[in-house]
């Protein structure tokens, strides 16, 4: 008999133990401590805290006499988030490293490194008793506003499945779990709980859902966590479509789903719909289920097959196996893989005049901008993490025996402290629901700024954003700069370049920001993303050249935020006469967004309509040039799989590490199909100037196939096919190309998430 098997027999075994309550109990959480909120279901058995690991978002039911202990899930993307110290004891501390955010670690396009990661974050969860962490988040990055996007990798599809899937294995190899979230459609926060994501069949499968496919197919993730919106007119968590037709039957996932926080409305239609858990959990939900097996309305063979899915999840637990966790992981070694993987994927935008790296006779640098000592590890709300000190980049200069116009610093010093003293940050909550607005850039004096160009050797500026969860981003003074940030770049800019010294400038940005307009007045810029507890000496390392870079975007820097295919489709509209009263006194507006650029979304928008962008898909500078050459297929007709090889070389004068991407163009065929789509990647190793690598990929029909509707089919389109290999999606270095000699159907789907009446989307005109 299999392991597997075995467990389910185990599992049923124990359901068919448990009495109604005990089965209700089990697949609704133990509630959240919110004051005035807090709903605590303890019930018969005796010892059950849902304080199990303070500060962690929730925990699931124990039912002792059946051997199944309480679990305990936290969040979230970027690092385990608990509580830093409990019972006002301040002489033991629970920190957590707060890692880049997830839009750097895809700009490493470094699987390995991301996995790497994973391994060391999970272990950080078994070792606080965690049982599940929250993460990562996968939605993609379809408008630069969407507040969550740090929490999330990219407009691609594949990268995003492929990051995903290095770090769920990387999490999981400790034997703790994971959540993929949020599934899916959920690309905003703007009415996040009411707006119902209107998209096409085609679209929702190819661009949205595929990233959680090849997470599911490729690490297995223990939970998915299913989003607080409506698909075509249908909760997520109520979807029986979504978790149980499209997740469970045709990707074969075998864990447990979870509501995303007091999701969805009724706690029986998601029983239904395969969603196991309710988190975190209200007695009003155990009750509406208890009372709707009693009534008829609810089969209590679907409550057992969720009971048991629970049991086969508890199984797995470290809760279970009883770890003795130590409650002190090596937050050491873990911050010196943050800051590698911080620096390694920060992305060079643009570098004049060698401006970078810094030159080895340089010592005074005039360091402007909030953010250069204020630094932004990562985004605010759950995926925020109690890390114990960030290094800001004025620290991470020191540390790398740099030295600081101490005036400038002075004057920062003293503003900052002076606006923290008028604007102390409030408790979690308070900051959730009306965040403490960051500091207006401090404007130095001209004199003095002139001073210091005379004085210093450099100029550095950094330019800072922060969001998060319950709120979007805006175009004015968030997405463009604001004129005070234009100022102050322009006075930088003049007082540095008139005494020909250069200015450069750092983005430590969650998400995507305009450049064109001011973009010429720098003569190098750093993207440095939210680089975690490291960020200070991370950007350093870039600076002083001691690391290379080679990180490379993800997402697509627009020329302006017009240019965005989904611009004036985000974040939808809304029918403010029908909204109703929400949680925590917010009022719950009924909302609605068409995803009408289809399948258009990012660079398969940009590259297909011949708009330009600031900074394209894939783009990313190095100290260094890189060849491509000698790209080969290994057959000229896909049979199962073709290979394609490219060798890379270091043609430049200091050790780097590139990214080749293998973009695929299409025969044209019955479908619209973007001009074209990337379907793999690589990075090479650390090459030395002259050395090269051949890196390989593989490609199957699945990966060609696109989903037609009408067929409710996955198809390959029989004809030649063009691979692409570039360093970036504008920059194509090597074609080849291939035929299939018959159209292949990769797989046969079942119907499912029509919209009710069919989404119009952007074609390409022919
Ligand atoms: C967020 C989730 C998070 C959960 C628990 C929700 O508000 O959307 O991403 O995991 O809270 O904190």
């Amino acid at each position: 008999m299999s392991f597997a098997f075995a467990q389910n027999n185990k599992a049923k075994e124990l359901v068919s133990k448990m009495t109604l309550e005990e089965k209700a109990n089990l697949v609704v959480g133990m509630g959240m401590n919110i004051p005035g909120l807090t709903q605590n279901n303890t019930g018969p058995v005796i010892g059950q805290t849902m304080d199990k690991v303070p500060g962690a978002a929730g925990t699931t039911y124990a039912i002792s006499r059946l051997g199944l202990p309480n679990t305990v899930v936290a969040d979230g993307p970027a690092g385990l988030r608990i509580e830093p110290f409990r019972n006002k004891d301040s002489s033991k501390s629970y920190y957590a490293t707060a890692w880049p955010v997830a839009t750097l670690l895809a700009s490493t396009w470094d699987t390995k490194l991301v996995k790497q990661v994973g391994n060391a974050m999970g272990n950080e969860v078994k070792e606080y008793g965690v049982d599940v962490i929250l993460g990562p988040g996968l939605n993609i990055h379809r408008n630069p506003l969407g507040g969550r996007n740090f929490e999330y990798y990219s407009e691609d599809p594949v990268v995003t499945g492929k990051m995903t899937a290095a770090i769920v294995n990387g999490i999981q190899s400790n034997g703790v779990g994971t959540s993929i979230k949020h599934f899916a459609g959920n690309e905003q926060e703007t009415n996040r709980n009411t707006v119902n994501t209107l998209v096409s069949e085609r679209t929702f499968r190819e661009i949205y859902l595929k990233g959680f496919e090849i997470g599911v197919k490729e690490s297995n993730p223990w939970t998915v966590m299913s989003s607080y919106n409506y698909i075509n007119g249908k909760y997520a968590s109520e979807s029986y479509d979504l978790l149980t037709t499209i997740l469970r039957k045709e990707w074969g996932f075998k864990g447990i789903v979870m509501t995303d926080w007091f999701g969805g409305k009724d706690p029986v239609g998601q029983m239904k719909a395969g969603n196991d858990l309710l988190m975190p959990g209200t007695p009003q939900q155990t009750k509406a289920i208890i009372d709707a097996v009693k009534d008829g309305k609810l089969d209590v063979k679907v409550l057992d097959e969720n009971a048991e899915r629970m049991v086969k999840y508890i199984f797995r637990s470290q809760a279970y196996k009883n770890y003795k966790f130590s409650n002190a992981p090596d937050l050491k070694a873990h911050a010196a893989i943050a800051r590698t993987a911080a620096a390694e994927g920060m992305v060079l935008l643009k570098n004049e005049h060698a401006a970078l790296p810094f030159s080895k006779n340089l010592k005074t640098i005039a360091t402007f901008g909030n953010t250069s000592y204020d630094i932004i590890s990562g985004g605010t709300g759950s995926g925020d993490v109690n890390e114990a000190y960030t290094i800001s980049l004025v620290q991470g200069l020191t540390n790398a025996g740099y030295t600081l116009d101490n005036e400038v610093k002075k004057s920062y010093d003293a503003y900052l402290d002076d606006y923290k003293i008028k604007h102390p940050k409030k408790g979690f909550f308070q900051e959730f629901m009306n965040p403490t607005p960051p500091a207006t850039e401090f404007i130095i004096d001209n004199n003095l700024l002139s001073k210091k160009a005379g004085e210093s050797d450099i100029a550095l500026i950094t330019i800072g954003r922060n969001a998060g969860e319950g709120k979007d981003r805006k175009v004015e003074n968030d997405f463009n700069l604001s004129e005070v940030e234009k100022t102050l770049i322009k006075n930088v800019a003049d007082a540095f370049h008139s005494k020909n010294k250069k200015v450069v400038v750092v983005l430590n940005i969650g998400g995507v920001i305009e450049t064109a307009s001011w973009r010429d007045n720098a003569d190098a810029i750093v993207l440095a993303w939210q680089p975690g507890l490291e960020a200070g000496n991370a950007i350093a390392d870039i600076l002083s050249g001691k690391v290379n870079p080679s990180g490379k975007l993800a997402t697509t820097f627009p020329g302006k935020y017009d240019d965005v295919p989904s611009a004036k489709s985000f974040p939808g509209i809304e029918f403010p006469e029908k909204a109703t009263a929400g949680m925590f006194g917010m009022k719950q507006i009924p909302g609605e967004v068409t995803y009408d650029e289809g399948i258009y979304v990012g660079y398969r928008y940009y590259n297909s309509f011949n708009v330009k962008p600031a900074y394209e898909f894939g783009y990313g500078m190095s100290y260094t040039d890189f060849k491509f050459s000698n790209l080969t297929l290994n057959s000229k007709s896909l049979d199962k799989t073709i290979t394609a090889t490219v060798t890379i070389t270091n043609t430049g004068k200091v050790a780097g590490k590139e990214v080749a991407q293998l973009y695929i163009t299409a025969p044209s065929a019955k479908l619209d199909k973007p001009s074209m789509e990337l379907k793999a990647f690589g990075k090479t190793n650390l090459l030395q100037p002259g050395q090269s690598q051949q890196l390989t990929f593989t490609i199957s029909a699945e990966d060609l196939a696109s989903f037609d509707t009408d067929a409710t089919s996955w198809i390959a389109d029989a004809g030649t096919y063009t691979v692409k290999v570039g360093s970036s999606s504008a920059s194509i270095k090597q074609t080849a190309s291939f035929s299939l000699a018959k159209e292949v159907v990769t797989q046969k789907c079942i119907k499912a998430l029509a919209p009710e009446v069919p989404v119009i989307e952007l074609k390409r005109a022919f």
